[in-house]
């Protein structure tokens, strides 16, 4: 049976019914049509999935939609300013060839983002350790970590 779940969503109020069951990564991809978030293995292995809850990096397939009840959640689709240009770290992934079919890169940029908050000056192994539970299967690591580094220069202006 369905239950009332009210949470915010990138700045807005989501006041919706939900089964329990529901995953919020399904929650956010098929009620609320935020396809950016990304299924990559359904597990909490790849972090295709990652969200920001409550500002923090989360895996949005290990958690259920109505353990985000009143919670602040953010998506890919809520870090982009309201004219449309890309944030610093989206930008420096683009500028840093940091994708190439861009499947984990919605997960990469939230953990990037995280992490940035929490250490703005992270090094390159910080870098690498705080993407211990993103996967990419295209590109090696080696241009997302430059892209993190410089993104983080960026975030800080
Ligand atoms: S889909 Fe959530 S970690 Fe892979
Ligand atoms: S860019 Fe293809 S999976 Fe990472």
């Amino acid at each position: 049976m369905a239950v009332p779940l009210s949470l915010n969503i990138n700045g807005e109020v989501r006041a919706v019914d939900v089964e329990p069951r529901t995953l919020l990564v399904d929650f956010l991809r098929d009620a609320l049509g935020l396809t950016g978030t990304h299924i990559g293995c359904d597990t909490a292995q790849c972090g295709a999935c990652t969200v920001l809850l409550d500002g923090h990096a989360v895996k949005s397939c290990n958690v259920l939609a109505v353990q985000a009840a009143g919670a602040e959640v953010t998506t890919i689709e809520g870090v982009t300013p309201a004219d449309g240009s890309l944030h610093p770290m989206q930008a420096a992934f683009r500028d840093h060839h940091g994708l190439q079919c861009g499947f984990c890169t919605p997960g990469m940029v939230m953990s990037a983002i995280d992490l940035v908050r929490n250490n703005p000056t992270p090094n390159r192994e910080e870098i690498r350790e705080a993407l211990d539970g993103n996967l990419c299967r295209c590109t090696g690591y080696h241009n997302i970590v430059t892209a993190i580094e410089a993104g983080a220069r960026t975030m800080q202006r």
